[in-house]
């Protein structure tokens, strides 16, 4: 097969939803249609704390969520689907934003008795800003659900984004019936099945067969087809150019614990989302202007992601690499960007959970693992065209500045090489005061729950002990990178630094002092994310 016709089948997307909307039932439903039963049950078992899977995986299932991502691939009628966990947790929102870079669409579920909650927000408003298709899920019909049109309502006013329902529910909790599909105007009468662990059965017919007018009372009836009329008459109409621009969500309803419209809404998201997308390198004047096509000849890919230790077995890095064009084969030989040296590929992996399984090849929008090469830094470009660069990662205001203390000072080495390792996979930010004057690591995190995982990792990985100390600092802000900061002066208590990438930044001990600089400085630019 071409490469192009290769990419043309693959689909690589992520899951997103607030905490126990129903993502973990929804990728396990996935698998299973996928025939990959195996897989399924690691994604459970992973959530449900039944299997022992690496040391500090533990914490996560102590909490019952998911810190890590994994990668599942599966094929699924002729298509090759990629499809990239992310963590729920609102802590750990800068790594889902990085494994978003990755993918080309995504699902987003919704709790359809809650409706849009915080975290589907955030995770949306970075879908957005990339401009990532949008499929919506709104589960647990089979419980009490709110009204199907305030939900759409809420899609369009809450996230801004327009609604076009593909299918309908036909009641919801105990009256849940089954929903109508407004493409193919056919009805799929759901049918409760023991443990929701087979497809459910399905009967097709039209909205007017008597079979649906006898499933629904008189009074459901009637709504149901006043709704149906009020969507086809003002509702968004389904237009595949707005979905591929990620300004219309096709919207699915369902229920994923019993399989009800899961296998369609996979069969339609696999129809009209779109293949791995082109990405652009950088030109030689820094722009992001050069296209590079999927199926360009020479191989090319960025690190999204870095994880140490994930099988305590081996304790070994992984760096995850989303391909964008061209052919990975095994040990194949590249330019790595940043340093320019030729690395080879060796060790190249798919992951399933806790297995690995050696790649001999792959695609544009294929995520590869690759083990022991120590130089991949997050947002690293590997390449066998020298010309690419991509600049694909963003970067987020941290909002949390910690002194992390070592416990054993003669553990030094340990605590140093562990610390390191965290910083490469950025689990959390790294930040240096401009002083020199600095008593011991200053990290900078989005969310609390990062500081519990590097002491977690430090002490279970790296035999480290350490703590926390607090700062006064509440927020940072970059600076151009040419200003000359001799002569400036801060409010007391905030104090100049350089990031992990000594880029200047300020530290600020509260807003107070954050807006006191600025008016004392209105022409410095003070940037909620590095220039
Ligand atoms: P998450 O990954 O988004 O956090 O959610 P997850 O799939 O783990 O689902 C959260 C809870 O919601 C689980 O219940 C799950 O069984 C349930 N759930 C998911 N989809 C549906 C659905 O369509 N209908 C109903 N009624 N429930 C659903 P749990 O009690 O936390 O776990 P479990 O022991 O039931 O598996």
């Amino acid at each position: 097969m071409s490469i192009k016709s290769e990419v043309a089948r693959r689909r690589t997307f992520a899951i997103i939803s607030h905490p126990d909307a129903g993502k973990t039932t929804l990728t396990e439903k996935f698998l299973l249609y996928g025939g990959a039963k195996k897989l399924a049950g690691s994604v459970t078992e992973k959530k449900h704390q039944s299997s022992t899977s690496s040391d500090w995986m533990e914490m996560e299932k102590k909490r019952g969520i998911s810190i890590s991502s994994t990668v599942l691939q599966f094929e699924y009628d002729d298509y090759v689907v990629n499809l990239l966990d992310t963590p729920g947790h609102k802590d750990f929102s800068e790594d889902t934003y990085r494994v978003l870079t990755a993918v080309d669409a995504v699902i987003m579920v919704v709790d359809a008795g809650k409706g849009i909650e915080n975290q589907t927000k955030k995770l949306f408003s970075i879908c957005k800003k990339r401009e990532i298709p949008i499929f919506t899920l709104m589960n647990k019909l089979d419980r009490p659900a709110k009204d199907p049109l305030e939900l759409i309502d809420e899609l369009e006013s809450v996230l801004g984004i327009n609604a076009f329902a593909v299918n309908w529910p036909l009641g919801s909790g105990d009256d849940f019936k089954g929903i109508f599909d407004r493409i193919k105007h056919e009805v799929h009468l759901f049918e409760h099945v023991p443990g929701g662990a087979y497809k459910a059965p399905m009967e097709v017919t039209g909205i007017e067969d008597p079979l649906v007018r006898e499933a629904l009372d008189s009074d459901a009836y009637k709504v149901i087809v006043e709704d149906l009329d009020l969507l086809e008459g003002a509702g968004a109409i389904f237009d595949l150019e707005q979905v591929l621009a990620g300004k219309l969500t096709p919207v699915f309803f369902g229920s994923a614990i019993n399989n009800f419209g899961i296998q369609y809404i996979l069969d339609q998201f696999l129809k009209y989302a779109n293949q791995p997308s082109n990405r652009f390198s950088l030109s030689t004047d820094g722009s992001k202007s050069l296209e590079v096509q999927t199926d360009h000849p020479k191989f090319s890919g960025f690190v999204f992601k870095i994880q140490a230790n994930m099988d305590p077995k081996h304790r070994d890095r992984i760096a995850f690499i989303r391909i964008c064009s061209g052919k990975f084969t095994r040990d194949l030989s590249v330019t790595h960007a940043r340093t320019k040296k030729k690395i080879r590929l060796s060790s190249s992996h798919k992951l399933f959970g806790q297995e690995r399984e050696t790649v001999e090849e792959a695609y544009a929008g294929d995520i590869i693992g690759v083990i022991g090469h120590s130089s991949l830094r997050i947002g690293d470009t590997v390449t066998e065209d020298a010309q690419l660069l991509y600049d694909e990662i963003p970067s987020f205001a941290p909002e949390h500045f910690k002194y992390l203390v070592n416990e054993e000072v003669l553990q030094f080495k340990r605590f140093k090489q562990g610390l390191d390792q965290l910083l490469q996979e950025g689990v959390v930010q790294n930040i240096t005061l401009s002083s020199g004057l600095q008593q011991a690591p200053i990290l900078a995190a989005v969310g609390p729950l990062q500081y519990e995982v590097v002491k977690y990792r430090l002490e279970s990985e790296y035999s480290a002990k350490t703590h926390f100390e607090d700062t006064s600092w509440t927020s940072i802000c970059w600076l151009e990178p040419d200003l000359d900061t001799v002569n400036l002066k801060l409010p007391s208590g905030s104090v100049f630094a350089k990031d992990s990438h000594d880029r200047n930044v300020i530290l600020f001990a509260g807003d107070w002092a954050k807006n006191m600089f600025q008016s004392d400085n209105p022409k410095i630019k003070l940037s909620l994310e590095p220039i």
